[in-house]
């Protein structure tokens, strides 16, 4: 999908977006609130935002809603975002369904109590052959836990025989981190001022376009994700290649697929 007078840096709609969703505390600080109030506000940006993507047309939305570190919490925020997440699953996962997006929850989940995995597990199923978009929601994620879970699987494959360490490469363990079965996020959305990755999805970012806005999660909207996807539309994607030899491709649609071909993993064709 590309815009009129579209060149390879022109691709209107990003396929896949992942989201830091950060600033829901200090929203709530600044008004004098408990920081439990910015995140119950911050679902509702988590709903403006799926809809949003939705009739955009992105194929897939991951969205950073617990991560490994923050454990580390006050433990009573960390019982409440808990709790927050089990309403959420529970709730909002009749509304993806109709709207026939499929609900997948990435991150280590031997930490989350019985009711959230019976609702995670749930969600996934109900939702498990929805085909209008992806929600990811990383929870208990951390990209460097992702690079060690798939490195342990592969460890397995070699200590069976079944593959020798010489055929580890590249291609090989994207096959093994999330996600590896849809398109890599091409589009990075932070929230909140900060300017880091805070340990998301530290592989598959590798050659996302990096928008950063100060505006906090709760007050981000419709309007604000529409700035962002503009402002990925103006990105030239050039893959280690120079702007000449991208301008020099003639058809921009092949171009960009041939290109994030190089970027997608082998099992990326049926997503
Ligand atoms: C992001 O908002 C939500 C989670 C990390 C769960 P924060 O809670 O980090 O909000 P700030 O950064 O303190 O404002
Ligand atoms: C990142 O936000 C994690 C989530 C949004 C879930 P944090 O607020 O925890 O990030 P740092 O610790 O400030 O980098
Ligand atoms: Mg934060």
């Amino acid at each position: 999908m590309h815009t009129a007078n579209s060149s390879i840096a022109l691709q209107t709609v990003p396929k896949h977006v992942a989201i830091i969703m950060d600033g829901n505390g200090r929203w709530a600080q600044q008004r004098g609130k408990n920081r439990s109030a910015g995140h119950k506000e911050g679902v509702k940006s988590v709903r403006r935002i799926t809809e949003a993507a939705l009739q955009a047309g992105v194929e897939c939305v991951t969205l950073f809603a617990f991560s490994s570190e923050n454990w580390q919490r006050p433990e009573t925020e960390v019982i409440l975002l808990m709790e927050l997440f089990l309403f959420v699953l529970k709730r909002e996962v009749k509304k993806l369904h109709k709207n026939n997006i499929r609900l997948q929850i990435i991150g280590a989940r031997n930490k989350f109590n019985n009711k959230i995995l019976k609702a995670l597990e749930d969600a996934e199923q109900l939702t498990a052959n929805n085909k209008a978009m992806c929600l990811f929601v990383a929870a208990d994620y951390g990209g460097k836990w992702d690079i060690v879970n798939a490195t342990k699987q592969i460890c397995a494959k070699v200590a069976s025989g079944e593959i020798t360490s010489d055929q580890v490469d590249e291609q090989l363990l994207s096959q093994y981190v999330a996600m590896a079965e849809y398109p890599l996020p091409d589009l990075f959305i932070r929230t909140g001022g900060e300017k880091r990755i805070s340990n998301f999805l530290i592989w598959q970012l590798a050659y996302a376009e990096l928008y950063f806005t100060d505006i906090l999660w709760p007050d981000f909207g419709k309007e604000q994700f529409a700035d962002a996807l503009k402002w990925f539309e103006s990105r030239q994607r050039r893959f280690g290649k120079t702007g000449e030899q991208i301008e020099a491709m003639q058809q921009p649609d092949e171009t960009e697929d041939q290109l994030l071909n190089q970027q997608t993993n082998p099992k990326g064709s049926d997503a």
